[in-house]
């Protein structure tokens, strides 16, 4: 490639999870750092990074259209094309073949590797295409600039990820090969990053991990921590209001973090617990250890501890071999839960996985029909939970203006967006009456502004 000049302005695209979300930040505080600056909305920017999603394969086929079009859009505006850096998962399950398909990527990085972001673009603006999908044993979080830096303000709601990898294995998922292993950063450290958080604005912060509360520490004196110790530390924190965590795996919901529910006044009444299916035969194929009945059985446990949790799950539907039977029981699941929201997928067959391998794969109009069913199921539940909310008082944080004149929005304790009017400020805490149900979200009427 030509050598160019040292970029001034940069663009981050995060697509999929929230931990990317997370990575992009710390990206974005790295480019920051080497004096690089966000490019003005509306303006090309001198790099992209695409810092993309692996999970299913439409996520995938998205960096391939998104590289197509930067492409285009500089030789419409008649400049030259951006350097372009793949990032993410993507980067590094494909990092060869993006390099083969696509000679307008100068950089490749992986999930675990970004930090070496700044040698890398060095490199690059000398003219030569690099890729670096290294797991190295120092970890990124070490090598990264502190949080926050290059940056004055965080919003009121900040992401802190706190455990990465997993070694769960399930055979449809591709994160054990592109996240790598379960590690978990250490209590010090997170500490010291929810601090600088809340001095720049957050009074929410959730805790991100692939499984999240497979998180383990050390206290100040040597003892063994869970998430449910990270979580009492956090919550000692003045300034800080509200703690979430996302995404737990089953097998990792111990007795100890339940009772945090009910114990802990911060740790909000609100638990994603991706159970998949219904049916105990395509949880065995997935590698879930965790039976239905297992399952509903930890989520009675939960509500024992916080009868007014909300309750969402990940399904994944046309896994191979799945009955219409065993869809049933997927839909009997649901009917027996009453979620207050869900996330439901099309069984995606992913390079490299057991699943992929296996007989029985179901035909596309066979999934369509039944993620269509399943999210009938889960809408109606999602309204109804709002439902049953009208006429609750709760607090709101308040996150940013809505479209229409003088209206606010933010999240209830449930993680419902709540819409409302009236004199609010983004970062405040506010008390309303919830009062209208739609099944996105929730009208409510400002009481009283809550001191902080
Ligand atoms: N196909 C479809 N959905 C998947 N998920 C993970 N891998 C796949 C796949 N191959 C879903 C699971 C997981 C969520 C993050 O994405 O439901 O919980
Ligand atoms: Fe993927 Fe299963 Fe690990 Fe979740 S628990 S990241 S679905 S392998």
């Amino acid at each position: 490639m030509p050598k160019t000049t040292p970029p001034r302005t940069y663009r981050i695209k995060s697509f999929g999870c929230q931990m990317n979300v997370y990575d992009g930040e710390r990206m974005a505080e790295l480019l920051g750092a080497q004096g690089i600056a966000p490019a003005p909305d509306g303006e090309e920017a001198d790099l992209v990074v695409l810092n993309t999603c692996h999970i299913r394969e439409k996520a995938a086929e998205k960096v391939y259209s998104d590289i197509g079009r930067i492409v285009k859009d500089a030789r419409r505006e008649g400049g030259a094309a951006p350097l372009i850096a793949v990032a993410g998962c993507v980067a590094q399950a494909e990092g060869e073949e993006i390099m083969a398909r696509a000679p307008s990527v100068s950089m490749v990085v992986g999930p675990q590797a970004y930090h070496r972001l700044p040698e890398m673009l060095a490199r690059a603006v000398d003219g030569d295409r690099v890729t670096d999908t290294d797991m190295p044993a120092e970890t990124k979080f070490d090598a990264l600039p502190p949080r926050g830096s290059g940056r004055r303000k965080v919003g009121p709601t900040a992401f802190l990820t706190v455990q990465e990898g997993c070694d769960k294995f399930c055979t449809y998922c591709v994160v054990p090969y592109t996240r790598g292993a379960e590690v978990s950063r250490p209590i010090t450290d997170l500490i010291a990053e929810a601090a600088r958080l809340i001095d720049a604005g957050a009074r929410e912060i959730t805790l991100l991990g692939q499984n999240v509360n497979a998180w383990t520490g050390k206290d100040g004196r040597g003892r063994a921590l869970g998430l449910d110790g990270l979580v009492r530390e956090l919550a000692a924190m003045p300034g800080l209001a509200r703690i979430r965590y996302t995404t737990s795996h089953p097998a990792d919901m111990t007795q100890a973090l339940i009772a945090a529910h009910g114990e802990v006044d911060k740790l909000m009444p609100f638990l994603h617990l991706p159970v998949q299916s219904g049916s105990d035969r395509v949880l065995s194929a997935m590698n879930r250890s965790h039976t239905a009945d297992s399952y509903l059985r930890i989520l009675e446990r939960v509500r024992a501890a916080r009868p007014d949790i909300a309750l969402s799950g990940d399904f994944i539907v046309g896994f191979p071999g799945e009955t219409d039977a065993e869809f049933d029981e997927t839909l009997r699941l649901v009917d027996a839960v009453g979620y207050a929201q869900c996330f439901s997928f099309k069984y995606s067959a992913r390079p490299g996985t057991p699943a992929a391998q296996m007989d029985g794969q179901i035909a596309p109009e066979v999934m369509d029909e039944r993620l269509a069913r399943l999210q009938q199921a889960i809408n109606r539940d999602q309204l109804a939970f709002n439902e049953a909310s009208l006429g609750k008082t709760c607090e709101v944080l308040v996150e940013r203006e809505g479209r229409h004149q003088g209206q606010m929005l933010g999240k209830s304790p449930w993680l419902q967006s709540v819409h409302f009017s009236g004199e609010a400020q983004i970062g405040e805490m506010v008390r309303v009456e919830l009062a209208e149900a739609g099944p996105n979200s929730i009208g409510a009427r400002l009481l009283e502004k809550v001191a902080a």
